[in-house]
């Protein structure tokens, strides 16, 4: 099969593109801007380990050049996984304007030649950022959705555009609610990572947000490859669909900080504040319908993982720089 994968040079893009050219003979392309958003030197290292594979090939530009995303959609994909956008909440007070252009105007783009080209699977990035502050846990795939920032926002968008854009036509769409994805070649932008940052380089602040009181449902990066993967032959029924990727296990984030701080015997110093105005105090997903979709009982042990992910980031701090 011939994969589309956007954002090839990003976190959960990067994993994937690694997953299917490691473990079968599917031919992989990815677009990515390789933008300055968190350190371009991760993602180059992360675009160089996939140019290793024969059957990897990639385009830098950004997705909102429709010119140059119509020519690249010549080779009739079978199947498009879209990852490529401007990821982060807090940032999203800084520059919404990036969200708009590659959250919307870019993700456009491309879902109007998945339509053209008559694409039959469409698997989108949306984000457990969409429910808000939502307290009806474990959250759902049916309840209201009430996002509290420009980012989740502009993934509601997404899943309300898909909705209408390919009803009636042959285009089947899953959009997929991640909850906090962590593991190897992580995302400097987030929790793990920062924390790691001040340990490593002792000159990097670590703000502890809320006072430490905040809790996430930690997915790790193996288990959303591997649903992922299971999804390109699952049998999905409905035309449109949203899914919760998440393990289904809040996790007070002090707890982590802890387990790092007892794993590396270093604590970096920490300083609190007060709650963020983008952030939400809870995430808690219910992982019941993907699992039902992909028949995945099994999600891995946070302790395993973590140590996993700090002995990762121990062999490739200075990618953090
Ligand atoms: N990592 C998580 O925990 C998490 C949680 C919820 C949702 N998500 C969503 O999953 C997707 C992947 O997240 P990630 O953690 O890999 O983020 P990431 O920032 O590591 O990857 C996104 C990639 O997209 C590229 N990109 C951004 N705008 C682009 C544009 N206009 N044209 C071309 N390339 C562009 C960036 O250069 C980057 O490499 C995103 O849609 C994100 O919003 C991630």
């Amino acid at each position: 099969m011939k994969i589309l994968i956007t954002g090839g040079a990003g976190f959960i893009g990067y994993n994937f593109c690694k997953y299917l050219l490691t473990k079968t003979n599917h031919k992989v392309y990815s677009i990515d801007n390789v933008n300055d958003y968190y350190s371009q030197k991760l993602k180059i290292a992360r675009l160089k380990d996939l140019k290793k594979h024969k059957n990897f090939k990639f385009y830098k530009f950004d997705l909102c050049n429709k010119k140059k995303l119509e020519k690249v959609f010549k080779i009739n994909f079978n199947i498009v996984y879209h990852f490529a956008a401007q990821a982060g909440v807090r940032y999203s007070l800084i520059n919404p304007r990036s969200y708009i252009s590659s959250n919307i105007l870019a993700f456009f783009n491309l879902i109007e030649l998945i339509k053209k080209n008559k694409i039959k699977k469409f698997f989108y990035a949306s984000s457990s950022s969409v429910y808000g502050e939502s307290k009806n846990f474990p959250l759902k795939e049916n309840q209201i959705i009430s996002p509290k920032n420009i980012y989740g926002l502009t993934k509601k968008n997404n899943e309300e555009i898909v909705e209408l854009f390919f009803k009636g036509s042959g285009t089947k769409s899953v959009g997929l609610r991640f909850f906090t994805v962590y593991g190897a070649w992580g995302r400097p932008d987030m929790l793990i990572y920062k924390y790691l940052k001040s340990i490593f380089f002792q000159r990097t602040k670590f703000y502890l947000n809320n006072y430490g009181n905040h809790t996430r449902d930690f997915t790790y990066i193996d288990d959303v490859t591997e649903i992922l993967h299971k999804l390109l032959n699952a049998k999905i029924t409905e035309s449109n669909v949203v899914v919760n990727i998440c393990s289904n296990n809040p996790i007070k984030i002090t707890r982590i900080l802890k387990f790092i701080n007892k794993y590396l015997k270093k604590k970096p110093k920490i300083f609190k504040r007060s709650f963020q105005k983008a952030d939400v105090k809870k995430t808690h997903g219910s992982n019941f319908k993907i699992k039902k979709i992909i028949k995945k009982n099994r999600f891995a042990e946070v302790d395993i993982s973590l140590i996993k992910t700090v002995k990762w980031y121990e062999k490739n701090w200075k990618l953090f720089r």
